[in-house]
């Protein structure tokens, strides 16, 4: 999550706010996020899992949700930036009661070293594994991934494509105390190469630019599914959200999918077997 801000001035809205707050409320939903890891994990496996690896853990707040769903459910975060680290335990892991924090490990480690104990579930969301630009290093990070796992292991990842991610778009979402801004600066068809930052606006006209960027190669589908099956996944899946029939948005539900439709943006996840 690294990125360059820009300094607001005393006193303002920017100035009082924390980016990584803001990165929570606006970007990250872990609950419906670990429905889905446990549910694919169930399905799949026939048990729940109890031991997961977040893998950019960051804040680690999915973390946190993992070992507050189920008495027993322990995490690993794994993330290299030590301040990130250390917010997430500050304000995540401090929250927890004391038998959900013994249960919970984070740990300033690059996702492609060993790490000790073999996990039933590892994950790499909100798209962090992008930051592979090459076919070798995606393969070797998702190697790395599979050996973490245990036997019954599963390794999960989300991605997002359509027409309107392959191009410079700015998208807006409003909040109630802020608004979000996602913005994808550049990119660039011949290396698939994607800039992206993500503002913050607020109401008196303050703003936090660059409270993140994102430098990216945006992996398609079939791409993604060819380097997991490279990397010795087995039963690689994706999983394509569902159609509420009132609104026509997505519903939130997400099921195995051997095709997709043409939407001009949509969210996935992908699932292999160890
Ligand atoms: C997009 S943020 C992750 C957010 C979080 N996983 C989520 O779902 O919202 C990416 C994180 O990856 C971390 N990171 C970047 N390279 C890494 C590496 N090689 N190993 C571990 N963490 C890394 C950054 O420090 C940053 O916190």
């Amino acid at each position: 999550m690294g990125g360059k801000r820009n300094s607001p001035k005393k006193g303002d809205m920017a100035s009082s706010s924390d980016r990584h707050s803001l990165y929570e409320q606006s970007v990250q939903n872990v609950e419906a996020e670990i429905d889905m890891v446990d549910a694919t994990y169930r399905n799949l496996r026939g048990s729940t899992a109890t031991l997961l690896r977040e893998d950019f853990c960051g804040t680690a707040n999915t973390s946190c949700e993992w070992v507050r769903r189920r008495h027993g459910n322990r995490a690993i975060g794994l993330d290299t930036s030590q301040e990130v680290l250390d917010w997430g335990w500050q304000h995540n892991v401090r929250q927890l009661d004391s038998h959900q924090r013994n249960r919970i490990q984070l740990v300033n480690r690059d996702v492609r070293d060993p790490h000790g104990e073999p996990v039933d579930i590892i994950i790499a969301m909100n798209f962090s594994y992008q930051l592979f630009k090459t076919r070798d290093s995606l393969r070797n990070y998702f190697l790395a991934a599979k050996a973490g796992l245990n036997e019954r292991g599963m390794f999960m990842i989300d991605a997002y494509g359509g027409h309107e991610s392959w191009r410079s778009i700015k998208e807006k979402t409003k909040h109630r105390e802020f608004t979000y801004y996602w913005d994808q600066e550049k990119y660039d068809p011949v290396t698939g190469h994607a800039l992206c930052h993500i503002h913050f606006k607020f109401p008196d006209g303050s703003k936090l630019n660059r409270a993140f960027t994102y430098d990216w190669r945006m992996w398609t589908l079939p791409e993604l599914q060819e380097i997991l099956c490279e990397a010795g996944f087995s039963n690689v899946t994706v999983y394509w959200e569902g159609t509420d029939e009132e609104t026509g948005e997505g519903n939130g539900v997400y099921q195995p999918c051997e095709h997709g439709e043409d939407d001009p943006s949509w969210i996935v996840y992908l699932s292999g077997n160890r």
